[in-house]
């Protein structure tokens, strides 16, 4: 089984580095003293969480300004890495963002966009960045998925369906190299309190935002699954329990929960650019 057992110079890419659950995760490996190249599209952001890291202990630090949903943009930042950093030994495929509202209401070209970020752009660098970590039987693949991976999520269900591929291909990937040294994972958070849902445009009502989770354990949480070899990692113990009842409940049952539990008709407050 792929294990880490320091992130101590490693190069690691880390991608929606600008804020939430990457950002944190970028402090984390800094502290470790990997070296670091972290994107997202705010260049400001990058700047500032770069110098950060470099003071938290990172021996290097570099932004790289991409929009994933952009033609050549994995590509791009794959090869961009790849110089900053010699090779790429740990990726962390954690960019993503949700497109919420009754399917058939939503901009059709942002849910495209959205199953292009969170899924193609992870696909894409995985395959391009794979190959090395194997031919040094080391390093290791976070796949930032989510709680939305383990059932149908309702007035989300394009987002649930990102998450559900990103689970399902991890956990598939996870076995396929669990045996040359790199470790692959996929972390699957529940509600997380970060930039995720403003940027998405949730109703500040919406019952499941009550129970926001600090962002902070749950990077924890991923970059100590990762370096463990672990297939999936779930924050919390109440998320454990409710994936624990819902395995023993009908698919039909859980999704209407989830119905009830979303509820509202969200309206985007950032919009993309
Ligand atoms: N927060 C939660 O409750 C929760 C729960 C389960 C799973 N997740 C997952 O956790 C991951 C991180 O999200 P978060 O909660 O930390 O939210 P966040 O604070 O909004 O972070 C999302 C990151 O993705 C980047 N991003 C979005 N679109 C991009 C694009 N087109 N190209 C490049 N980068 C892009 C954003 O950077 P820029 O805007 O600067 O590009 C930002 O750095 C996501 O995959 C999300 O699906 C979150």
């Amino acid at each position: 089984m792929g294990r880490i057992t320091t992130y101590r110079d490693l190069g690691c890419l880390v991608t929606g580095a600008s804020s939430g659950i990457g950002a944190d995760i970028a402090r984390l490996l800094a502290r470790e003293g990997a070296r670091l190249v972290l994107t997202a599209r705010r260049e400001d952001r990058l700047r500032e969480l770069a110098d950060e890291c470099t003071e938290l202990g990172a021996i290097a630090a570099w932004p790289i300004v991409a929009d994933l949903d952009e033609p050549g943009a994995p590509e791009h930042v794959a090869t961009m890495a790849e110089n900053h950093l010699g090779h790429v030994d740990v990726l962390i495929n954690n960019a993503g963002f949700a497109v919420p509202g009754l399917f058939a209401s939503t901009d059709l070209e942002r849910t495209l966009s959205m199953i292009r970020v969170n899924v193609m752009a992870s696909v894409e660098l995985a395959h391009r960045l794979l190959p090395g970590m194997v031919r040094r039987k080391t390093g290791g693949i976070l796949n930032v998925a989510s709680m939305a991976s383990f059932q149908a999520a309702p007035y989300q269900s394009a987002y649930a369906g990102t998450k559900a591929f990103l689970l399902n291909w991890s956990d598939g990937l996870h076995q396929e190299y669990k045996h040359t040294g790199v470790a692959i994972t996929a972390l699957c958070p529940g509600v997380t309190d970060t930039e995720f849902f403003d940027a998405a445009g949730y109703p500040k009502a919406a019952g499941i935002l009550k129970w926001r989770a600090e962002c902070l354990p749950v990077a924890e949480l991923g970059v100590r699954a990762l370096a463990r070899g672990r297939m999936e990692a779930v924050p919390g113990v109440l998320n454990k329990v409710l994936l624990f009842i819902q395995r023993l409940m009908p698919r039909t049952l859980v999704a209407d929960v989830s119905r009830r539990l979303m509820g509202g008709r969200p309206t985007p407050v950032r919009r993309p650019r």
